[in-house]
């Protein structure tokens, strides 16, 4: 009758044991995630590029993007973080992953449609911004203190930040803008088809196109950015052409969807274009404009998805992010069902033992008697 008791007090124990460990290390995750953010508003939020090639095609298009998770980020006045005056179409979700050559981002978020052929102020339109020199802040794009027209490579060492910014009043959805052709045989970061330009700027009044510096030219750089968009409200498997425009019915509710690639590394010599390392962390920030009622936007009236830099890690395929971002929790369920099945076997073995050495009855036999 008291034969059972030590199998399941050991069982008990075992239980305890494991269920332990594991809060022990749901922990520990907690930990890693806590670091280093000083933003008020989105404290824990980062955003997760995590190894997924061959999963999306830059096409503007979120459907091939539904099982990426990224952080939902409110949309506050760039200027002034009130939460009273927050976009009214809520927040914007952020998203990344790369395939070991390029990153990619999608940015979803719901607003009306509205598009004013060629008129980028009258059009949705999108920004993101890049830490680049290591003392370069979040405010005032890099935050070099020299007054306008006064920044240099060498006075505003170390505020470089690095910027995409993607206007689409000349864009077909569906199409890719950005480095083209004709534009990098330019050498700077323009783009003359849809204005999906790559910038780098020092503080607000020194912004610049890549490769063009406060006095003209400087080197040959290129625009390393593709990018895309679209909205929901368009007709699903639509090919649009120039003479489609504004390709929607004005007013016509549902998301907006801005898509992005570009190499993890470029060519730049000058610290215009941020560079990307698998496993390592990089700062970024992300800005949204809206025509609010189709008036045209002004450059200052624009809405920022972080009150900060948010940090954005491209994974590394066995590096702890990975199983920290996507795959910890089915990691750690087959875990403890093996350390589990491990301590009943061994329960069993002890008891096994201690039942055979009790079991008396049963004598030797040797097997040549039989
Ligand atoms: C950044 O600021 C620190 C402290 O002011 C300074 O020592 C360092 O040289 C700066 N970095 C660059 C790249 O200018
Ligand atoms: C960039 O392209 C736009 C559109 O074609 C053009 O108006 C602008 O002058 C170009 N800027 C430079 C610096 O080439």
């Amino acid at each position: 009758m008291l034969r059972p008791l030590p199998l399941l007090l050991l069982l008990l124990l075992a239980v305890v044991f494991l269920s332990s460990t594991i809060r022990l290390g749901g922990a520990h995750e907690h930990d890693e995630e806590e670091d280093e953010s000083s933003c008020e508003q989105s404290p824990d939020v980062r955003v997760d590029a995590e190894f997924r090639p061959g999963i999306v095609t830059v096409d503007g298009r979120a459907e091939d993007w539904a099982d990426v998770a990224g952080p939902q980020l409110a949309l506050l006045p760039a200027l002034d973080f009130d939460e009273d005056k927050a976009y009214g179409g809520g927040p914007m979700t952020v998203k990344a992953l790369h395939d070991g050559r390029n990153i990619f981002f999608m940015l979803q978020v719901e607003g009306e449609y509205a598009y004013s052929t060629g008129d980028d102020y009258k059009c949705p339109s999108v920004a993101l911004m890049f830490q680049v020199g290591e003392n370069a802040t979040y405010q005032n794009m890099g935050g070099c203190s020299n007054l306008p027209g006064t920044c240099t490579e060498k006075s505003c060492r170390g505020h470089e930040v690095d910027i995409m910014h993607f206007s689409i009043g000349n864009a077909i959805p569906g199409r890719l803008y950005g480095g083209n052709v004709v534009d990098n045989r330019k050498g700077n970061g323009n783009d003359s088809f849809g204005h999906l330009v790559d910038v780098y700027a020092w503080n607000p009044h020194c912004r610049y196109l890549d490769g063009i510096g406060p006095s003209g030219h400087i080197s040959n750089a290129q625009n390393d950015w593709k990018g895309a968009w679209w909205h929901s409200s368009l007709i699903s498997g639509s090919s649009f052409i120039e003479e489609d425009s504004p390709f929607g019915k004005r007013g016509q509710k549902g998301t907006y969807s801005f898509e992005f690639s570009r190499p993890l590394r470029t060519m730049d010599r000058l610290q215009q274009d941020v560079q990307f390392t698998i496993g390592q962390s990089s700062k970024v920030a992300v800005a949204f404009w809206y025509p609010t009622d189709g008036n045209p936007w002004s450059k200052s009236q624009h809405y920022s998805a972080s009150c900060n830099w948010l940090t954005l890690e491209a994974a590394s395929v066995s590096g702890p992010s990975v199983s920290r971002v996507s795959s910890s929790g089915s990691w750690d369920a087959v875990t403890a069902f093996a350390l589990l099945l491990s301590v009943v076997s061994f329960c069993l073995t002890v008891f096994i033992g201690y039942w055979v050495s009790k079991t008396k009855a049963v004598p030797f036999t040797p097997i040549d008697h039989l």
